[in-house]
């Protein structure tokens, strides 16, 4: 099969006819593929399933004799520990909370824009507010924006993180509020910050609002599968410490995609004022955590030494299917930095693959997909209010599906491009 592009119109014509038959005969197979959600897949939940009698009967942690009672609004002191290792903070700056991060990092933006943070009035109160959102990124970070009437305003992302200059202007506007940070293999870019742009986050708060803050999301800490993979960000709480802006950084990461998605334990790290400030409006939510997970968590996982352990796992599942999608895409569309049809990345850990098509077919793409019973993330999922300008982002998602399935789907794929770009470049042709 040929990977590249004819210029002239009648082979465009003839390549174009040939690639919609393909996608008709996708049609007729009444598939049903999906790479949608970035979660763990069966397998990588079943290697946590110990956590299931993890317990034997006894129920006592550290200093509490039977966790099965209410209390305990940080979490119980091992987990605290354990997370502190995780997100590079003092375990008494560690607060360990139910089952979900975004739901932490939805409490901190609803706590500060009900009743302010730093002292000063509540966002609500201070008129148009924003956040900003290096782009592409976590769909489900600018939804809470959106659901609280945050505006956003995207930044470019690079190698290297987002443009620190474009952020340290911006910050000096009153009005900005915060920045999502995914520092550490990007959902869905899989890129991870150099230090200097983390030595230039931890300064933010010097130059920004005194309610400002850097959200932090270490959703894929270790979640390396591949060779060469970058180490850990340096450790942000500690810099902000050294450069006295420890108020201006909220950390969260969660076990959502190291034992299971929807049983994990999550986790906020952050200065001790702010910890107060939080945990006195989260008292008024709950009366404390289920600490019966976070007990079986920590005895499955003692110590960070544990959870990277128990990480070789996740990485023998992901590699293959990420090797996957690399290798149909390179055998049907060509080099990935150098293909007529698009760009991707090969990320060397998190979840996802980014695919950069044509500008203004990365929605047909989808919709062919859809056509022929492939489920992609919907185009534009990855800007703020999912509007994408150029039309070019598609986020994939290989953890779920079986190698097999994912070498299926990225075949299909990869003539859905064919077939919107040979489309695109005709009409540019005017034919
Ligand atoms: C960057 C990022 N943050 C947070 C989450 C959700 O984490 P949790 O399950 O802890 O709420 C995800 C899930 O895909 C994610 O990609």
């Amino acid at each position: 099969m040929s990977t590249t592009l004819p210029s002239d119109t009648p082979a465009l014509q003839r390549l174009e006819a040939e690639l919609r038959g393909a996608h008709a005969a996708w049609q007729q197979r009444g598939l049903k593929l999906d790479l949608t959600r970035g979660k763990p897949g069966p397998e990588q939940v079943a290697l946590a399933s110990a956590l299931d009698g993890a317990l034997g009967g006894d129920f006592s942690g550290d200093g509490i004799d039977d966790t099965r009672g209410y209390g305990g609004l940080l979490g119980i002191p091992e987990a605290r520990r354990l997370f502190g290792e995780l997100l590079q903070a003092p375990p008494e700056q560690t607060l360990v909370g139910g089952n979900s991060s975004l739901q932490l990092m939805y409490q901190c933006i609803s706590f500060a824009y009900l009743h302010g943070i730093g002292g000063q009035p509540p966002w609500r109160e201070q008129g148009a507010v924003r956040f900003l959102c290096p782009t592409p990124g976590y769909d489900r970070h600018f939804r809470i924006c959106e659901a609280l009437g945050i505006e956003m305003t995207p930044l470019p992302l690079s190698e290297e993180g987002p443009d620190m200059d474009a952020v340290e202007e911006a910050v000096s506007d009153p009005a900005v509020k915060g920045i999502w940070c995914v520092p550490h293999f990007s959902n869905p870019s899989g890129i991870c910050y150099s230090e200097e742009t983390v030595g230039r986050m931890a300064r933010l708060g010097q130059r920004a609002a005194p309610d400002f803050r850097v959200f932090w999301d270490l959703a894929y800490a270790i979640h390396d599968f591949a060779p060469g993979a970058p180490e850990l960000p340096p450790d942000l709480l500690e810099l902000c410490r050294q450069t006295k802006t420890e108020d201006s950084v909220f950390l969260f990461g969660s076990t959502s995609k190291i034992s299971f998605a929807g049983g994990g334990v999550a986790a906020l790290a952050t200065s001790a004022d702010n910890l107060k400030w939080f945990s006195r409006h989260l008292a008024v939510t709950t009366v404390g955590p289920d600490k019966v997970n976070q007990l079986r968590h920590v005895r499955l996982f003692p110590d960070l030494h544990a959870l990277r352990e128990h990480m070789r796992g996740h990485a023998a599942l992901l590699r293959p299917r990420f090797a996957a999608v690399d290798s149909v895409l390179a055998d049907t569309l060509g080099h990935r930095q150098k293909s007529p049809y698009g760009r991707w990345n090969t990320p060397r850990g998190g979840y996802f693959v980014m695919f950069n098509t044509r500008a203004g077919t990365a929605a047909t793409v989808v919709q062919l997909a859809a056509e022929a019973g492939l489920a992609l993330t919907p185009a534009g999922a990855t800007w703020p209010r999912g509007h994408d300008p150029d039309d070019s982002d598609i986020r994939i998602a290989p953890s779920v599906p079986s190698i097999t399935e994912v070498k299926q789907a990225m075949a299909l794929f990869a003539d859905c491009i064919r077939l919107a770009t040979v489309q695109a470049v005709l009409a540019e042709h005017g034919g």
